[in-house]
This record gives C-alpha cells, sequence and structure tokens, in this order.
C-alpha cells in the first residue's frame, strides 16, 4: 500500500499561499479544509482559494468539503481543479448519485465519516468511492488532540477493503503527527493528512519526509 502524506494549508501563511504550498512539494497531495460555518463551527474558504491552490500547487488538490449540501458544491470543486473532493456522509444526502457526478468529471470521490459516524450504512457501497475519510477528530479545528478510538473503524475498513479487492483509499484528518501517525498506519490508514505537524514545524520538508518515513514502517503491504 502507498503511503501518501497530504499537508493541510488550514494552518499555512495564507498571505503566501504560492510559498506555503511551494514548501510541500515533496508531498504527495494538499489538503484544501473547505469550512461553511454552518456544517462545522468555523469558517475557513471556498472555490476561489481552490482555484489558487491549484494555480501553484506542485502536487494535485484534495477538497474536503466541511459543508451542508455538497450535493449542490462538491461538483464545483472538481471544476475550480481539485482533483479529489471528499464531502460528509453526515451532510450528503445522495452519496451515490453525488460519487458519480464527481467520478463522471474526471475527479476522485471521496466521503468523509466524523469519528462517531459508523461505517456500516456503506459497506455495501464501497466501490462507488475513490477513498473513505476516518475523521481523528470532530471536523472544524486544526490542532487536536488525535482520537484513538477511531482506530477500530480505520481496522474494520481495511479490512473491508482488503476482503471486497477494492482499491479504496483509507485517509485520516487530524491530530496527525510523528506521535500518532504509526497508530493510523497500523490500523490500515494509507493517506495522511498533517496540518499543525507540517506546518507548525521549522522546515515543512523534513515534516513531510519524517511523516512519509513512520508511516512507511508501518503500512499494511
Ligand atoms: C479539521 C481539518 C483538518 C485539520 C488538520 O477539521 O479537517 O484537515 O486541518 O489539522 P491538524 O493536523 O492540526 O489536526
Ligand atoms: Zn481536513
Amino acid at each position: 500500500m502507498s503511503v501518501l502524506i497530504s499537508p493541510s494549508i488550514l494552518n499555512a501563511d495564507i498571505g503566501d499561499l504560492a510559498g506555503e504550498l511551494k514548501k510541500i512539494e515533496g508531498a504527495d497531495w494538499a489538503h484544501v479544509d473547505v469550512m461553511d460555518n454552518h456544517f462545522v463551527p468555523n469558517l475557513s474558504w471556498g472555490i476561489p482559494v481552490v482555484e489558487a491552490a491549484k494555480k501553484y500547487s506542485p502536487v494535485p488538490i484534495d477538497a474536503h468539503l466541511m459543508i451542508e449540501d455538497p450535493d449542490r458544491w462538491a461538483p464545483a470543486y472538481i471544476e475550480a481543479g481539485a482533483a479529489s473532493a471528499t464531502f460528509h456522509a453526515e451532510a450528503v444526502k445522495s452519496p451515490i448519485r453525488l460519487a458519480r457526478e464527481i467520478r463522471a468529471m474526471g475527479g476522485r470521490a471521496g466521503l468523509a465519516l466524523n469519528p462517531a459516524t459508523p461505517i456500516d450504512a456503506y459497506i455495501d457501497i464501497l466501490d462507488e468511492f475513490d477513498m473513505v475519510l476516518c475523521m481523528t477528530v470532530e471536523p472544524g479545528f486544526g490542532g487536536q488532540p488525535f482520537l484513538a478510538s477511531v482506530m477500530p473503524k480505520v481496522e474494520r475498513l481495511r479490512e473491508l477493503i482488503n476482503k471486497k479487492g477494492l482499491e479504496t483509499w483509507i485517509q485520516v484528518d487530524g491530530g496527525i503527527s510523528a506521535d500518532t501517525i504509526a497508530q493510523a498506519a497500523e490500523a490500515g490508514a494509507n493517506n495522511f493528512v498533517a496540518g499543525s505537524a507540517v506546518y507548525k514545524a521549522e522546515d515543512a520538508g523534513e515534516a513531510v519526509e519524517n511523516l512519509r518515513l513512520l508511516a512507511s514502517q508501518h503500512v499494511h503491504p
């Protein structure tokens, strides 16, 4: 299973977006957290920032949509240049229809689950998604502590994906650092979002490489 490191720009200096993105050229994806102050109690940014990130990023854009009504808005993020759009199970009305729409546009479709949301309702439709994001914090803010209680869900999901012979990525997001990435990899995750662990580090590039090394030592074969 290849390890993918996806730094979140939530903690980056947005006044120098191009410079901040350049720092993560050794990563695999740039994770852009879209928050609407309805689905989560915080407001970040939307389509214009994804367009700007697309223009300057050395790696593809992974849009994490923490928004109400993703059925209405998610396709616009693919149109704006995101290579992947992840919508929340708690907000989406028609997950299959939306995932198919995103894929038909050439994007990767991601399904996000909050820490308390079970995977059960999605087991039979896992092949509709390119990625399942298991949130390891309650969404809304960077810098929160990792919830190890989500790991059994990641383990179960990895078993199900393998049993079905799918290529679906498992992403973890929230509190991922040098202290927590190994247990997430061991549980079965292969795509790791890290905000503060990358952008609060002295050398963001070095932080990415360190996380990659730690994850590689623990990721499932
Ligand atoms: C939380 C966001 C995360 C966040 C991660 O709602 O989805 O992507 O930026 O930040 P850290 O790594 O600091 O927990
Ligand atoms: Zn995120």
